[in-house]
């Protein structure tokens, strides 16, 4: 795509994640082979690593072991980083039980809860802490060599963007720039996270808090999905660790160095979900009964078990509904070795099942429950035959979903967005119904407005909201990243003190 408006900055680009768009497997000849991932991270990097040519340095699951080519994909994967070459990979290797407290723990089962404010689920552990330094270390010291093989092999002065994402890397900048073997090297540190921020009070519960935000002051340039995320990480910097900050401007200043926080949001591929829904084939819909679609990670922070608590009430409240209203839930397994995880797919089964039981008739059941990973080109169809699209996390960073089910109505009348108040894509997202997921009765009204809304309304909002995700879609969020980075570089050494 070209880009225009911008003034550019086009470093080279190596970009680092826990997660890569793929886990290797391996296949029935022993072979690894690549089964693509799925989460918001996946979903919105890999066309940035695509379309930037960039490096990828991630973790590829469990079986791989160092020095293992990485395969390429099938010819059958259509998944949107198919197109990804294992030499634009750089794996890095974690131990089972190094990554079980990495991973399952200081990510997972600390960090996650945490961050979503739900510190009572929280576990502090100082094995969890000692390992998440560790895997930071290594993805660090991963970075450290590709980018000293990049700087042996080109004689460009150009520089290299380091862009860290996600919770699970918030130590590694440091150990890059301290570097000693990259001290004529010429690169910029950048962070984006892609989860919420939580305010001081609920930061400061983690006991090593200081150490956090100095490894993420590290950076040059920390990303958020909104503003609200970027002055809670400005409020904790402040009273955390006493630094002066510039709240009108998203600065802060740590030692010799000033930072800049920018609020990023994150979007889809617009155009990609626009064919993908134009070529779909069309979902199995029985005539005359209404489809309310949830599609999410199996994550107790998406609100699951409340959005079907609420569809329930709606049939017990309107009974006329029952055999004229489906709810399809599609949920990816996702963190099964956390014991919340396990708990709350048992919790669905069961909830699924007492429902479907309550009301089902020989011809119709209340609620479809496909529990696994379904292809983008599937779930375009399900995004735009659906007449309704229920979001309702507790918290969540953006919520990705919400965006691609808007990018795919393409039909007349097209589907009704209701989210949660508390998903970060909620704040752009004006046009939607709101229904806050921990009143069950909101739920239910909202459902009802959403069912009866007339056909003119349903387009009046769809036209505004998709007119937003196409401007603002996934390349735009690269593209405002780059903008953000190349003034960085212009105003070297800004001094923000009075
Ligand atoms: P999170 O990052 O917490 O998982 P998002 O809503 O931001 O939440 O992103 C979820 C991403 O995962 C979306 O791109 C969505 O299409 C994808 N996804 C969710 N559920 C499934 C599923 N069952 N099969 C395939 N992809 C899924
Ligand atoms: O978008 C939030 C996020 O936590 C990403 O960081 C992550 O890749 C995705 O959800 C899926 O989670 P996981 O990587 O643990 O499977």
């Amino acid at each position: 795509r070209p880009i225009s408006g911008f003034k550019m900055y086009s470093p080279k680009l190596i970009v680092v994640s826990n997660r890569l768009p793929f886990v290797l497997k391996k296949n029935s000849e022993d072979e690894l082979e690549r089964v693509p991932s799925a989460g918001g991270l996946v979903t919105a990097v890999g066309p940035v690593v695509i379309q930037g040519n960039g490096l990828w340095v991630g973790w590829p699951g469990p079986n791989y072991k160092s020095g293992t080519p990485i395969p390429e994909s099938s010819p059958e994967d259509a998944s949107p980083s198919a197109k990804l070459l294992s030499s634009n990979i750089i794996p890095v290797e974690i131990d089972q039980n190094l990554m079980n407290n990495f991973y399952n723990g200081c990510c997972n089962a600390t960090f996650w809860p945490l961050f979503h404010l739900m510190p009572d689920k929280a576990v502090f552990n100082v094995d969890y802490w000692q390992a998440f330094r560790k895997a930071n270390f290594l993805f660090a010291e991963t970075v450290i060599s590709a980018l000293n093989k990049q700087s042996k092999k080109s004689t460009e002065k150009e520089s290299t963007l380091i862009w860290l994402h996600d919770y699970h890397l918030m130590l590694a900048a440091n150990t890059i720039r301290e570097a000693p073997d990259l001290k004529n090297a010429n690169f910029k540190l950048a962070f984006f996270l892609h989860i919420p921020f939580p305010p001081w009070d609920i930061l400061r519960i983690f006991p090593w808090v200081d150490d956090l935000l100095q490894g993420l002051l590290g950076n040059d340039m920390i990303g958020f999905h909104t503003k609200d995320y970027c002055m809670n990480f400005i409020e904790c910097c402040r009273r955390g660790l006493k630094c002066r900050v510039d709240t009108e401007n998203l600065l802060v200043e740590h030692g010799a160095r000033t930072i800049k926080v920018c609020p990023l949001p994150i979007g889809v591929p617009y155009e990609r979900f626009q064919e993908l829904a134009r070529n779909a084939s069309n979902v199995i819909k029985e005539p005359g009964i209404k489809l309310i679609l949830g599609v999410d990670r199996l994550d107790y922070t998406k609100g699951i078990q409340n959005r079907l608590l609420g569809f329930q009430r709606l049939l017990e409240k309107k009974p006329d509904l029952i055999g004229k209203v489906t709810l399809l839930q599609i949920a990816v397994p996702s963190r099964q070795d956390v014991k919340e995880y396990q708990d709350l797919k048992e919790a669905m089964d069961k909830l699924v099942g007492n429902i479907n039981g309550q009301f089902s008739t020989p011809k119709w059941s209340p609620i479809r429950y496909i529990f696994g990973t379904v292809r983008q080109e599937e779930l375009a169809g399900y995004y735009r035959d659906s007449d309704v699209a229920l979001i309702t996390p507790f918290r969540d960073g953006m919520n990705l979903v919400a965006k691609e089910f808007v990018s795919c109505q393409i039909k007349n009348p097209p589907g009704v967005l209701i989210i949660s108040p508390f998903a970060g894509a909620a704040e752009q997202m004006e046009e939607a119904l709101i229904a806050n997921p921990y009143e069950i009765d909101d739920i239910v009204d909202t459902l009802i407005r959403a069912l009866e809304m007339p056909n003119d309304e349903k387009m009046l909002r769809i036209n505004y909201l998709k007119q937003r995700e196409q401007s603002q879609d996934v390349h735009f969020w690269m593209k405002s990243f780059l903008k953000v980075m190349g003034e960085i570089i212009e105003s070297d050494g800004e001094d923000i003190r009075p």
